[in-house]
């Protein structure tokens, strides 16, 4: 991944699992926010346990002392620090299937680089539970564009298996809406022989994985036509790995 796609940006990592790959993209990459969203309560209960045991770690950057120190005081007083944290970081709209955009606060001055005006690493990350897909298009319709970039890895496999044809397009069709004008899609799509190891996971799983006919080497045309309207791919590569598992393709589609 490049940083130019995330330095200073509004970034949206859609199915985050435990956060890792949101933490190395906040803390190598300094966006302006990261929201690591999953449609999982467990796996972002651990995410936020995780992201309270960097605020508490003697790790993280010198600036963020100013949260470590506050959180111990909260502490102290037995107040909650994730429902605090979240005036630093409040979510404008905390709702299960329609927009989400963060808003800066008061407090970012505080726990900011004082050159470039950045929050730093953690202070700029939030992970919430969400299920991205929208129930149905006038939901679509509604999403407001806020982020600059969106990052969906590993994702589009689950997103079709549960929700078919129907539901991927849509998904598809909200990061598109909710990404900015010049904003970048950073997508690493399963390929369709990845789908079947997990079509005997359930009848209804296997009924849909049989009801596809939109396959992932369609992706590419669909995200640029009419029907979405991203403009072109920008970048596109395959990790380099000796296990086939973690060889993870990688493409950048610019809105
Ligand atoms: C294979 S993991 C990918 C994790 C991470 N993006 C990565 O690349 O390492 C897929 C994640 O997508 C999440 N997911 C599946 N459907 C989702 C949905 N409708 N909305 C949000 N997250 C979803 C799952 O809970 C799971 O954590």
């Amino acid at each position: 991944m490049k940083k130019e796609w995330f330095h200073g940006k509004n970034v949206l990592d859609i199915g985050c699992n435990r956060g890792h790959i949101t933490y190395a993209i906040a803390r190598l990459f300094s966006p302006k926010s990261i929201v690591g969203i999953d449609i999982d309560k467990k796996i972002v209960s651990m995410a936020n346990k995780d992201l309270h045991l960097h605020l508490e770690s003697g790790i993280i950057e010198e600036s963020a002392k100013f949260r470590l120190e506050r959180a111990a005081k909260l502490r102290l007083e037995g107040v909650s620090i994730y429902s605090e944290d979240r005036q630093h970081f409040p979510l404008s709209e905390y709702i299960s299937e329609g927009p989400i955009s963060v808003h800066n606060t008061q407090s970012q001055a505080a726990t900011a680089d004082p050159d470039s005006g950045l929050r730093i690493f953690p202070n700029n990350i939030v992970f919430v539970e969400h299920n991205y897909v929208p129930a149905n298009d006038q939901l679509v319709a509604k999403q407001r564009d806020y982020f600059d970039t969106v990052v969906c890895l590993s994702v589009t496999k689950w997103i079709h298996l549960n929700y078919r044809d129907e539901g991927l397009k849509r998904f598809f069709k909200r990061i598109y809406k909710h990404l900015r004008p010049g904003g970048l899609l950073v997508l690493e799509a399963q390929p369709f022989d990845n789908y079947g190891r997990r079509k005997k996971l359930s009848d209804r799983l296997r009924a849909n994985y049989y009801s596809i006919q939109f396959k992932p080497d369609e992706f590419d045309a669909y995200l640029l036509s009419e029907q979405i309207g991203f403009r072109q791919i920008i970048h596109e590569s395959i990790t380099e790995h000796e296990c086939d598992g973690f060889k993870r393709p990688l493409k950048v589609f610019l809105k």
